[in-house]
């Protein structure tokens, strides 16, 4: 089985999963997304997620057609049926289905929720241990970046320009400052502190970005959130980036510059190590 599907208020296989050509995130992107990995069929920061997922709706003036409790139960559902144990939850919320039109559909047309869950792929220790390549790409979003919109075809084309010159990430750069990645927040380590973007409309509030910054508070490992600019990032200590995905991931080189001769540093691998022990002790793995 590929996976489950909840969509038109129904559970069904991931194969069979259809939505209306009408709905407004197919033709305008009118919605808000978030995704979740589920260890040990427990699903990781939920509640941080859906939050997120609320406040993103919030923003963009769509009314939810659920409450908090009702989408995680669905999710919890999907996630039982897909009987994955690691699985990748996605979810999003459409601003709903009527004639296309630009303003806003009447308030009698419900949003539309679609949830998907398949099997996670895992990303190779090997990224995690060795590092990766990233490139630096123009940020050439719009103004609102805090919202987890579903039209991300700058990210798309961010992200294929990586892969095209055999990085494994974009990095962002707005106005002469990093902002994040494609699909990633991004740290560097610079006189022994991590800093990072702070979390303003220039980049996505990212739960392992609080999450990392939570245990640098804990490791006593200084934070700052200011912007960096590529100099800054091409002389730093070490670098990585954050996402649910990728967790914490270790940057030895951008384009041509190598960071830490092209090591992981001490700092990225510390935080990799005491993220991985967070999903592990909240999601029971090994238990
Ligand atoms: N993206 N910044 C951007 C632009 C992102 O798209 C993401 C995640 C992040 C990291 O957020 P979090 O730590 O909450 O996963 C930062 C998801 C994974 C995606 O679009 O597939």
């Amino acid at each position: 089985m590929n996976g489950i599907a909840y969509v038109n208020g129904k559970f069904v296989s991931l194969d069979e999963a259809y939505v209306h050509v009408e709905d407004r995130g197919h033709q305008f992107g009118d919605g808000v997304y978030e995704v979740v990995y589920a260890f040990n069929g427990v699903p990781f920061g939920l509640e941080e997620h859906m939050n997120r997922f609320f406040n993103s709706m919030a923003m963009i003036r769509i009314n939810p057609s659920y409450t908090k409790e009702e989408v995680t139960a669905l999710i919890q559902e999907a996630l039982k049926r897909s009987g994955f144990e690691h699985a990748q939850i996605y979810y999003h919320m459409t601003r709903g289905t009527s004639k296309r039109s630009h303003p806003f559909p009447g308030n009698d047309v419900p949003g539309n929720l679609v949830i998907t869950v398949r099997q996670a792929v895992p990303l190779a220790d090997e990224l995690g241990e060795k590092g990766v390549v990233a490139h630096l790409v123009e940020d050439i979003r719009w103004g609102r970046c805090n919202i987890k919109s579903l039209n991300l075809l700058p990210n798309v084309l961010a992200k294929q320009e990586a892969l095209d010159r055999g990085a494994f990430e974009a990095i962002l750069c707005k106005d002469g400052y990093i902002t994040e990645g494609s699909v990633s927040n991004c740290f560097i380590v610079a006189n022994g502190k991590v800093q990072t973007h702070q979390a303003d409309n220039r980049i996505l509030p990212g739960i392992t970005r609080m999450h990392v910054i939570q245990l640098c508070h804990e490791l006593g490992i200084e934070v700052r959130e200011i912007p960096f600019t590529p100099q800054e990032l091409y002389e730093a200590e070490e670098a990585f980036f954050t996402g649910s995905g990728i967790e914490v991931l270790p940057i030895i080189r951008v384009d041509e510059h190598v960071i830490n001769q092209g090591r992981v540093g001490p700092i990225s691998a510390q935080l990799r190590k005491a993220y991985k022990k967070l999903i592990a002790d909240r999601c029971n793995v090994g238990e």
